[in-house]
């Protein structure tokens, strides 16, 4: 029948069909959930650094044999640009380099000419401001498709993405819709899930089963069957005004849950790094997840159980507020 289909059609018709497919993933898959974004064409000119140098983003490119392209042996690090200060730089290098030390990687720069790279990379675009870049490091070169680092030739490889990516505010205010997945979050002497290495398999994993069930993102549990984190953000409930988070055992130290956490303390909210159940997140009052791109976003739908009536809930529309002046009053315009 396929193959009908293809001798019947036009050679411009299949091309339109493939880019109406192309078209429809692109904005049904990528522009949706916590990560959605507003289009922006200077994405089409931006300059990337590889290795020293800062170059148009269609030369931008590494090895076969890089090892972050073999292995996913690597880290990275998702920082967002506000008026012109990359916002909680220092929380996510040590990130980086503890990440690094974990994986035995040199990444080969002092945190000081890391901060200078990523400058240089953003004056080299004139960006200031709306701006989430993508720090990548990778193991290096290797000889030959081998895992053992003694088959690595060079150094680390270091690329930066600077992109113009204004979240959608929209999903702030309206939240998203989770499931909980079978996916579960690892040991820390298996693969510790604690880490930000290129490899993101377990998170990729548990992405592709909660889009295949229709929702935005994935609620994982811990090997104990505990609610730890969802895929590409950290999960927190509200339960008679008490904030709940999982213990971190589990989940990704998130930049943006320390820092909701702290709000939580500063304002006297009371906040609780706990285990807890699924059927707890069943029955919370208001549910939200966090993330260094889009902040706070609020979780209206889980397993198919309305939360908070299914519209954002007070507290965490408090707790928006209270993130948004934080930011401010950090990065204030200059
Ligand atoms: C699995 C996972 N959890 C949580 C987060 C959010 O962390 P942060 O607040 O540091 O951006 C990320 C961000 O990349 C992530 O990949």
């Amino acid at each position: 029948m396929r193959l009908q289909v293809r001798i019947l059609l036009p050679q411009h018709k299949i091309r339109k069909l493939l880019l109406q497919r192309l078209f429809y993933f692109v904005n049904c898959h990528m522009a949706k959930g916590t990560h959605s974004y507003l289009e922006d064409n200077r994405n089409k000119s931006i300059k990337i650094y590889v290795n020293g140098k800062i170059v148009p983003r269609e030369y931008a490119s590494i090895s076969v044999f890089d090892s972050g392209f073999l292995l996913g042996d690597g880290i990275w690090e998702g920082i967002r640009l506000l008026n012109e200060k990359l916002v909680s730089l220092d929380a996510h290098l040590d990130r980086l380099f503890f990440g690094a030390k974990q994986l035995d990687i040199n990444i080969g720069f002092s945190r000081k000419e890391l901060i200078k790279i990523i400058y240089e990379t953003l004056n080299a675009n004139n960006m200031k401001n709306d701006v989430h870049i993508r720090l990548i490091v990778s193991r290096g070169l290797k000889k030959t498709p081998y895992q053992h680092p003694n088959a690595n030739i060079k150094g680390s490889t270091i690329v930066i993405i600077p992109e113009y990516k204004k979240a959608d505010k929209k999903v702030n205010e309206k939240g998203i819709n989770l499931v909980t997945v079978n996916i579960r979050r690892g040991t820390s002497d298996t693969q510790d899930p604690r880490l930000n290495t290129l490899s993101k398999l377990n998170c990729i994993l548990a992405c592709i089963e909660a889009d295949k069930a229709g929702a935005d993102e994935g609620i994982m549990l811990d090997i104990n069957g505990n609610v730890s984190t969802c895929n590409s953000t950290n999960f927190f409930i509200i339960k008679k005004g008490e904030v709940w988070t999982s213990k971190g055992m589990y989940c990704l130290p998130g930049i943006t849950r320390k820092m909701v956490i702290n709000i939580c303390k500063e304002k006297n909210i009371p906040i609780y790094e706990r285990d807890f159940s699924i059927e707890d997140v069943h029955a919370s009052d208001e549910a939200f997840v966090t993330g260094t791109f889009a902040g706070i976003i609020p979780a209206i739908n889980i397993d198919g159980y309305k939360i908070s009536n299914g519209i954002r809930g007070e507290l965490t529309y408090k707790l928006q507020e209270y993130y948004s002046e934080k930011l401010i009053n950090l990065y204030p315009k200059i």
